[in-house]
């Protein structure tokens, strides 16, 4: 849980920072020395989920601003910090928004009650909306890590959902470089290898940071250490993920072995990724053959098309009747666009934003999220921010 404390007096910054036991708790805190009027960009930029506020005078202003801050981060909780503990200052705090009210001086205990019982409301809230999201090449190179992480960073970016990729690419794991030019602090083997420290706190600590809102664990980077990585481990990530991230992806690549088998079970939704030529289409038949031994239900698998072309030999039809089913989503080939948003690293979405293939993954993240896009604002104002 990350917590953003915010006060413009030094030693209440000083004590919060000294409370031991909130690291052992997976609690990240940040400090930030200024008053909630100035604030608005620090926590644009963090996205907390606990703001903590110290009001030393509560002013009208700072409850209308809660109010607002409200409606833009419906999953942010706010708290105050006062020294009055009036009940027309508790009703006013109440009213507007905040979660709670902690009196000072601030101590070790009352952070940590306040703190235990957000998480308590917050997991309850968490737990049910966040899913896990499988993607699996159908045969080599049909587009898995180009899908999965450009949809990480629609649902991130566009829908405001906060995003884990996780790179579960056993040889051929390169999923950051499709987003990111920075050395991962950890990979997944070495998550692995400390599986008894994994917290919160240890597991943010290994991610490479995309956007505030989506990060990436990145794949094992040397063969010797691919036997690190166990399917009890992966559940014990996603365990502790699906607490804190709305969307959970895996980057599965084209491996089938208990490990893969291991991150399907524990998916909300698989999408194998298939291209509408013959060899990929007969294996996308084995696939979806092995899908249905697992037990997986027909609603879990949803069938991807990437590279699709209207001119294609084979058509949408040929490939429905070779695998008695219809797919779910189109990606467009868009050769030029894609090359160039691989090549540099930079997601589509920024690359070209109005571009086809764009546009199909904003289609994806609609049907995925229920959330329909009002039309250009939105998509302008977070494309302008550079
Ligand atoms: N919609 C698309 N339009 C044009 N080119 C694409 C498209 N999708 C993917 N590509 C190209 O295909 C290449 C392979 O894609 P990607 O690496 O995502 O495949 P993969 O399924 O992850 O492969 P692997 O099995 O090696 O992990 C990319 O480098 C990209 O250049
Ligand atoms: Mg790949």
């Amino acid at each position: 849980m990350k917590v953003l404390l915010i006060s413009e007096n030094n030693h209440i910054l000083e004590v919060a920072i000294s409370f031991k036991s909130l690291k052992q708790r997976g609690v990240l805190l940040e400090t930030y020395k200024s008053n909630l009027v100035n604030a608005s960009q620090k926590i644009a930029k963090e996205i907390p989920d606990v703001v903590l506020v110290d009001i030393q005078s509560s002013s009208t202003h700072e409850f209308d601003l809660i109010e607002r801050y409200k409606t833009q981060y419906k999953n942010m909780a706010f708290m105050m910090l006062s020294g009055d503990s009036s009940s027309e200052l508790l009703l006013s705090a109440m009213r507007s928004g905040f979660s709670e009210v902690i009196s000072l001086p601030l101590t070790e205990q009352s952070f940590v009650i306040a703190l235990d019982r957000f998480e308590n409301k917050f997991r309850k809230n968490i737990k049910h909306q966040s899913k896990v999201l499988s993607v699996i090449s159908c045969k080599g190179g049909a587009g898995a890590t180009f899908i999965s992480t450009n949809l990480g960073f629609i649902l991130a970016e566009i829908f405001n959902k906060k995003v884990l990729l996780i790179d579960a690419n056993q040889y051929f794991g390169d999923a950051s470089l499709y987003l990111s030019d920075t050395n991962p602090p950890m990979t997944l083997a070495d998550v692995c290898n400390q599986i008894h420290r994994l917290d919160y706190a240890f597991l943010e600590s290994s991610l490479i940071e995309v956007t505030h809102r989506y990060k990436i664990l990145a794949a094992a980077d040397n063969p010797a250490s691919i036997s690190d990585v166990r399917p009890e481990h992966l559940d014990t990530i996603i365990r502790i993920a699906k607490n804190y991230y709305d969307f959970i992806i895996i980057d599965l690549g084209r491996q089938i072995d208990a490990l893969t088998v291991k991150a399907m079970d524990l998916s909300d939704e698989v999408y194998p990724v298939v291209q509408l030529t013959l060899p990929y289409i007969r294996d996308a038949k084995h696939l979806l053959d092995m899908f249905k031994s697992l037990g997986y239900n027909q609603n879990k698998i949803k069938l991807t098309i990437n590279r699709y072309e209207k001119n294609n030999k084979l058509k949408l039809e040929d490939l429905h009747h070779t695998l008695a089913t219809s797919h779910s989503f189109i990606i467009p080939n868009e050769y030029n666009v894609v090359s160039e948003s691989v090549n540099q690293g930079v997601a589509v979405a920024r690359q070209a934003p109005n571009g086809a293939v764009t546009k199909a993954l904003k289609e994806m993240g609609e049907k995925i999220t229920g959330i329909k896009l009002s039309e250009k604002g939105f998509f302008t104002k977070i494309f302008n921010k550079g």
